[in-house]
């Protein structure tokens, strides 16, 4: 008898699973950025943000329109390149993601945002950071840090202001990131009585760096802005050791901003002559900074670069708003995203009506023994 019981009782549970699963609504949500090729790095961990999120996402049991959503990444790799970077985005348009986090890169993103603007999804970058992305007014752009107008304005007031730099030489790396943050670095610099004594180019595919620094070291300058990533200002660095080039700061926006960068110098003691700048407080200031990389670096060791916090409360916030719209329809909740209040890991984020971020902050860092330590 007991057993019958308790078998029938089995039997319910089982059946009311069976109906809680049929109940389930999956929600694919899109990630893209390189992950592949010399910026695979910033890719995974951009991804690996979004994968926790989900993980979280996933736990808390989200309901949405009466129905327990279960979250899903797809994931794609534009390789860092613009027309990847297209066809990543119409595959996810394609695909029907509610909304995708991404891109990594301006180059990528800036062409992507037309795709995904058309298609109707809306997609939130947590690193491209050219100040063009949102001038289009997309209501399907968002950006969740800080962009190149601050983080060019910022390094350019502290050469001036607390370093007291006279002459300073720019590299850019022609892509839409590095020309963008060097034109911002330029003219702030200008406008506070700096000398540009020398401007080279480069691509974001090179390697070696010996005839423009040997150009630039005639120049006598205090500093080398560079307008570009890590894969080039880590054999930078080395090659400006390797031609006595050991006393000149080297200068650079977010995209050389990496835990990756310290390996890539290669153990050349002018990694110590760094400052980068980032789009948002320090992991330390973050509202959620210390416990939430504690729980990253548990799960993918040595991976951290610098936006996985980002495309993590990117994806709450997509989802945030598919919440408060009861629906996953980008057509229903797009209204409540521009709207969003939420309270993430890295900041409190609302948006400006373009898409901007609002009150962002920045932070400056330089490298002390090999480790990123920031300044403010
Ligand atoms: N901030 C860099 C870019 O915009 C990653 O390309």
């Amino acid at each position: 008898m007991q057993l019958k019981l308790k078998l029938s009782v089995a039997a319910v549970i089982t059946a009311v699973a069976g109906m809680a699963s049929a109940q389930d609504m999956v929600v694919k949500i899109g990630h893209v950025a390189p992950i592949s090729g010399a910026q695979a790095h910033y890719g995974k961990d951009n991804e690996n943000g979004v994968r926790m999120a989900i993980e979280d996402l996933n736990a808390q049991g989200v309901m949405i329109g009466g129905k327990k959503a279960k979250f899903e990444i797809v994931a794609e790799d534009d390789a860092a390149d613009p027309k990847q970077g297209t066809a990543a985005a119409q595959k996810l348009c394609d695909a029907k993601v509610a909304g995708v986090v991404g891109h990594l890169n301006s180059g990528t993103t800036i062409p992507a945002s037309k795709v995904y603007n058309d298609c109707g999804i809306p997609h939130i970058t947590g690193a491209a950071t050219n100040p063009n992305l949102t001038k289009p007014g997309y209501n399907t752009t968002y950006r969740i840090i800080a962009n190149d107008n601050a983080l060019g304005a910022g390094l350019a007031f502290y050469a001036a202001d607390a370093l007291k730099l006279k002459k300073v030489a720019i590299i850019d790396d022609r892509t839409a990131y590095g020309q963008g943050v060097a034109e911002v670095f330029k003219k702030t610099a200008q406008s506070k009585g700096l000398q540009i004594v020398d401007e080279q180019f480069t691509t974001d595919k090179a390697t070696d760096f010996m005839a423009i620094l040997t150009a630039i070291k005639a120049k006598a300058p205090d500093a080398i802005f560079y307008g570009g990533m890590d894969p080039q200002a880590g054999p930078m660095l080395r090659q400006m050791e390797q031609l006595g080039l050991s006393k000149v700061k080297f200068f650079g926006g977010d995209g050389i901003c990496t835990s990756e960068i310290a390996k890539l110098a290669a153990g050349a003691k002018t990694l110590e002559n760094v400052v980068c700048a980032e789009g948002g407080a320090s992991l330390a200031k973050m509202p959620g900074g210390t416990a939430w990389k504690k729980r990253y670096d548990a799960k993918y060791p040595g991976q951290f670069q610098v936006y996985s916090p980002y495309t993590y409360d990117a994806t709450f916030v997509l989802v945030d708003a598919m919440k408060r719209a009861n629906s996953i329809d980008p057509k229903v909740y797009i209204p409540k995203l521009k709207e969003t209040n939420f309270k993430g890991v890295t900041t409190t984020i609302q948006f400006e009506p373009n898409g901007e971020l609002k009150n962002p902050a920045i932070t400056l860092y330089v490298y002390k023994d090999g480790k990123k330590s920031p300044l403010n």
